[in-house]
């Protein structure tokens, strides 16, 4: 039988390359390999967006456009399976809020007063991959520290009551860092879209930002990892940029581009959403059951 893997993206109004390279375009190759589920994180999404639904679908077309096939993968709505957020309330009852407060994402945020959603942001994530007992998370690096904590989540829940999860392990997609060509000090983020490329960007977008990405021997380091990551090995002549950056821009172009016409044009969404709810939903209900039967909170089923 094949691995069972679970991941999902944030859905928010422009998708990020990082996103592509570090996640969607690895899901496109594992789904031969795996059994996997793929997923629009908008519960996650809410703790940032006000009104995430209105990214969903886009997003959703992009996980098909890119090359997610459901004949061989799971794609859903997070929200549709309610089943998370009742198994991230049973999972915030077994973690001290101390090693919440430990994670990264959540320090970052720390002066900024965040809400509550952002402190059990593992507790949901935990669950998310926990419904399917999953064995394995492809996501990019900066996700690691939370699939650490989904471990944790599944060795407490085993101790505490019996065992029921596996300790799901990271699958990393081959990719460096991205870092903003604008100011590659920085790490590449959508608060800065200067210096970030986007899934949706156009040709004409694509060169303007390439064109102007900074010139340092840091800035280059990370046009060379740009290059790499879109499959070449391409590298610029001593002192000549202009070329090196021409062509780089050309070559993102034409990965991006029919992914962007794809997307225009796929049918039928509706109906594979609702098809990844219902296969997403046997499973979660079935481990939900299992869940508060070893709690003992359901007395009379
Ligand atoms: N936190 C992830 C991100 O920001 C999204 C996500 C939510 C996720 N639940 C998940 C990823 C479960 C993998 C597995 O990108």
């Amino acid at each position: 039988m094949r691995q069972r893997i679970v991941s999902g993206i944030r859905p928010t109004e422009q998708i990020h390359i990082g996103n592509y390279l570090g996640a969607l375009r690895n899901w496109v190759k594992l789904q031969n390999q795996y059994e996997c589920f793929f997923f629009i994180a908008d519960l996650h999404a809410l703790t940032t967006e006000k009104k995430p639904g209105q990214y969903t679908e886009g997003l959703a077309r992009t996980f098909l456009a890119t090359g997610l096939d459901p004949k061989k993968c799971t794609i859903f709505i997070q929200s549709q399976v309610p089943q998370c957020t009742e198994l991230a309330w049973i999972f915030n009852c077994l973690m001290p809020v101390a090693e919440l407060e430990r994670m990264t994402q959540y320090k970052n945020k720390k002066g900024a007063s965040p809400n509550a959603g952002l402190l059990t942001y593992p507790s949901l994530m935990a669950a998310d991959i926990l419904l399917y007992k999953a064995e394995a998370v492809p996501v990019g690096q900066d996700q690691a520290q939370h699939v650490e904590i989904t471990r944790k989540f599944a060795r407490k829940f085993n101790q505490t009551y019996s065992q029921l999860f596996p300790e799901p392990k990271v699958i990393f997609s081959e990719m460096p860092e991205l870092m903003s060509l604008a100011n590659p000090e920085k790490k590449m983020s959508k608060s800065e879209p200067a210096g970030c490329l986007f899934l949706s960007d156009g040709q004409k977008q694509i060169k303007t930002k390439i064109q102007k990405a900074i010139s340092t021997e840091a800035g280059i380091k990370n046009l060379i990892a740009l290059a790499n990551a879109f499959g070449t090995n391409l590298k610029p002549e001593p002192n000549n940029y202009v070329k090196f950056k021409n062509k780089l821009a050309q070559m993102i172009s034409e990965e991006l581009l029919p992914i962007q016409e794809r997307k225009a044009k796929i049918k039928n969404i509706e109906q594979i959403l609702e098809d990844g709810k219902k296969k997403a939903q046997k499973i979660a209900q079935e481990t939900l059951r299992e869940v508060k039967n070893k709690i003992g909170l359901c007395l009379f089923q």
